[in-house]
């Protein structure tokens, strides 16, 4: 089976890219309201992708009805915004964060989630998430009217539990993320394979 873009509606190309590329990871995306609501969203189009400076992107549709997304509101407008990745025990709670709350709801106060100041920005990052990154825009691309957020990470916040210190390395068998799979579907990551190094082939 092959397809060119163009001979399927964006729904058809939607499914055809989320149902392949996965699991994605999630950010789960905290950002402020102009009268000090806190937002909370998940987005799995989204990754890390350069550490010098520390950089990651994230991307938001319209809603359905072609409302614009509150997150993309509030950073629109403050210029910030907060990375929370989520484990296990957090992932119904994310799930349920994609609801359609209107803007004066903040999800984390309806789910009963725990915020927790950050050091660089207004933006208050969920304080049970294994990992928060505390991001400045860096850049904006609008795509169609979506908007395609990059996003500095100027502060890392880590659960102390997951972290070892002297070997800067992350306690795996601690930590237990989950992926987005596709619609409502997401993938635990406890089943792990490891091979021995990648061979060095010398050319001719
Ligand atoms: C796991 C997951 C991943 C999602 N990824 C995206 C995404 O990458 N882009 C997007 O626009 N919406 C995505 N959504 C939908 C948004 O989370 C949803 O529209 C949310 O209500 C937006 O909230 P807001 O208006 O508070 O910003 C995702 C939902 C779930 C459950």
């Amino acid at each position: 089976m092959d397809y060119a873009p163009h001979d399927l509606s964006p729904r058809e190309r939607y499914k055809v890219l989320t149902g392949f590329v996965l699991p994605r990871p999630i950010a789960w995306v905290t950002t402020i309201g102009p009268t000090g609501v806190v937002n909370a969203a998940p987005f799995s189009f989204f990754n890390v992708f350069c550490e010098d400076p520390p950089l990651c992107m994230f991307a938001s549709n319209l809603r359905p009805d072609g409302r614009v997304k509150d997150t993309v509101i509030n950073i629109e407008r403050t210029g910030v915004f907060v990375v929370n990745l989520t484990d296990e025990p957090l992932a119904r709670a994310m799930h349920d964060s994609s609801g359609d709350f209107p803007p004066e709801i903040g999800e984390p106060d309806y789910l009963g989630l725990k915020l927790a100041p950050s050091t660089k920005v207004v933006v208050p990052r969920l304080a049970d998430a294994p990992w928060a990154m505390e991001c400045k825009t860096w850049k904006r691309i609008d795509i169609n009217n979506r908007q395609l957020f990059m996003g500095e990470g100027i502060h890392f916040h880590i659960r102390d539990d997951l972290w070892d210190r002297d070997a800067m390395r992350v306690h795996m068998d601690r930590y237990h993320p989950v992926g987005r799979m596709f619609a409502d579907r997401y993938c635990r990551t406890d089943d792990r394979i490891e091979f021995p190094a990648a061979p060095v082939v010398a050319g001719t």
